[in-house]
C-alpha cells in the first residue's frame, strides 16, 4: 500500500535504502530554512547563556550580581555613617550622594536648584568664595554656617561625612558647571 498524498518526486531512498515488511525508510531533509532556523536559535542560545549566566571572572552570574549590589548598597550605608571613612567611597559616589542630600537638607531654597545662587545665597558654581577657597572651608562653612549672613549651620541636622559628601558634589560636579541666571561673582576668586 501506498500513500497516495506522498509527492513521489521528493522522496529519496536513503542509501542502503533500508525496507522491512513492505515498509522503506525514505530521505526527506527539512528544508533549508527550516534547518537555518534550527541553526541560528541554537547559536543564539548559547551567545544568551553565556551572556545571562556569565563564567567565572565576567561577574554577570547571579551570585556575582548580588554581590556587586549589596556591595553598592553597603558603600551607601557606610557613606553616611559617622563611623566609617568616606574615602571608601569613589568621589563620584560621594557626589551623588551630596547631589541628593543638596535637595534633601534645602540648599536649593539659598543657593538655587543647580547651586546657580539666588536673593539669599551666593553662587556655588563659579570659583569665587567669599568664605575661602580650600574644601575645608567650604566643610567649615556648611558645619558652623553663617547665621550672621543667613546660612544655616547643619552640623547637628548632618553627619561629617554627609557634609563631605555635599563638599564633594559642589567641588567636583557644580563648581565649572556654568548654569543659566547665575548670580554674580562674590568675594574673592581662587585658583
Ligand atoms: C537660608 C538660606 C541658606 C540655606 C538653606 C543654605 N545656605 Fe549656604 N549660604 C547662604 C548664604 C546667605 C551664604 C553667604 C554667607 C556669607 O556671606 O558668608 C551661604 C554660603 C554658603 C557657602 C559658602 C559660599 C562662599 O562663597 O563662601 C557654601 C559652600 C554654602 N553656603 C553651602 C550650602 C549648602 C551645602 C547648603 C545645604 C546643606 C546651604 N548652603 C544651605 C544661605 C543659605
Amino acid at each position: 500500500m501506498t500513500n497516495e498524498n506522498i509527492n513521489k518526486e521528493n522522496q529519496k531512498e536513503t542509501e542502503g535504502s533500508h525496507e522491512y515488511d513492505g515498509i522503506k525508510e525514505l530521505n526527506n531533509p527539512a528544508p533549508n530554512w527550516i534547518l537555518i532556523i534550527l541553526m541560528g536559535s541554537v547559536f543564539f542560545s548559547l551567545i544568551y547563556f553565556i551572556h545571562y549566566f556569565g563564567y567565572p571572572g565576567n561577574k554577570k552570574d547571579q551570585i556575582s550580581e548580588y554581590e556587586i549590589k549589596s556591595e553598592q548598597f553597603d558603600k551607601k550605608i557606610a557613606a553616611n555613617n559617622p563611623n566609617v571613612n568616606a574615602s571608601e567611597i569613589s568621589i563620584e559616589e560621594m557626589a551623588a550622594l551630596g547631589k541628593t542630600l543638596y535637595s534633601e537638607k534645602g540648599c536649593i531654597a539659598c543657593h538655587g536648584t543647580k547651586g546657580e545662587g539666588n536673593a539669599i545665597g551666593p553662587n556655588l558654581t563659579d570659583n569665587y568664595w567669599i568664605n575661602g577657597c580650600s574644601t575645608e572651608d567650604i566643610v567649615k562653612v556648611i558645619s558652623e554656617g553663617k547665621p550672621a549672613k543667613g546660612m544655616t549651620p547643619y552640623k547637628t541636622m548632618m553627619t561629617k561625612n554627609q557634609i563631605k559628601n555635599l563638599t564633594t558634589y559642589i567641588s567636583e560636579s557644580l563648581v565649572g558647571s556654568n548654569p543659566t541666571n547665575t548670580k554674580e561673582p562674590q568675594g574673592e576668586e581662587c585658583e
